[in-house]
């Protein structure tokens, strides 16, 4: 489902990645651990194609990124999702559109976008929430519509950097949960977090630690099928 090899990428003369070559199955859940500047947002914006891969080569979901040209991104970006370490969701929009946006721009129709929306909102304890402006949420629950509308496209991948940063432990385990259950129903989840008891509840999970932008620790053997 994920498979890199030696990808690496620079910011001007400074490498942020070094030969990354790991591949996961479809249904893996991996998190993505390592200090700050490491390289895991790089990471995972170059698997979510906003960042132009540089080196080496890297495919997800069937789409090789070497060959993938840019007006077909939104095809790989229909099987792949996105949750921000900084949100990006629109603070001047409800969160009910925030969340309905993606199904709409995919031509879902109006009872379907509805049955779906507020199912997932009601899943990450929005839906009393649902009519707020973003703007005036707090950072926790600003976070949790932006893992809503990630999730609400039912993507193959699921990439979510540190989504739980901002929340309390309750909550964490609450937002955990929503992406373990993506997990058992066969989505790969790279999940990135310092959270070490969040890490410790998934044994099934791989784990993939950067250091100044290489791999210096894995759990499994990075080309292997088993944890
Ligand atoms: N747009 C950019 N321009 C220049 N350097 C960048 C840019 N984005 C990231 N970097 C650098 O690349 C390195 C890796 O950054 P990255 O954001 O991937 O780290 P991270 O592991 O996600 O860190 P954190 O845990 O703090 O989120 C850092 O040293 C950072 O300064
Ligand atoms: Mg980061």
């Amino acid at each position: 489902m994920i498979n890199t090899r030696y990808l690496s990428h620079s910011f001007g003369r400074y490498w942020a990645l070094k030969n990354i070559s790991f591949v996961l199955n479809k249904g893996d859940f991996l998190f993505l651990t390592g200090p700050s500047g490491a390289g895991k947002t790089t990471l995972m914006r170059i698997l979510h194609g906003s960042l132009p891969l540089q080196r080496g080569a890297a495919s997800i979901a069937g789409f090789e990124l070497k060959s993938l040209p840019k007006k077909k991104l939104h095809l790989l970006r229909r099987q792949v999702a996105i949750v921000f370490q900084d949100f990006k969701i629109l603070p001047d929009r409800t969160v009910w559109e925030n969340v309905a946006l993606p199904l709409i721009v995919r031509g879902m129709v109006k009872n379907k976008v509805q049955k779906r929306v507020r199912a997932v909102l009601r899943g990450l304890r929005l839906d009393k929430k649902s009519w707020c402006l973003c703007r005036e949420l707090s950072g926790g629950e600003q976070q949790r519509v932006a893992v809503a509308r990630a999730v609400v496209v039912n993507p193959q991948v699921l990439l979510a950097d540190e989504p739980t940063g901002n929340l309390d432990s309750k909550l964490s385990w609450q937002l955990m949960e929503v992406f373990r259950q993506f997990h058992v129903h066969g989505t790969t989840v790279v999940f990135a977090t310092h959270n070490e008891d969040l890490i410790k509840s998934l044994n099934s999970a791989k784990t993939l630690c950067l250091k100044d932008g290489s791999i210096v620790d894995a759990n499994w053997s990075l080309e292997d099928n088993n944890p």
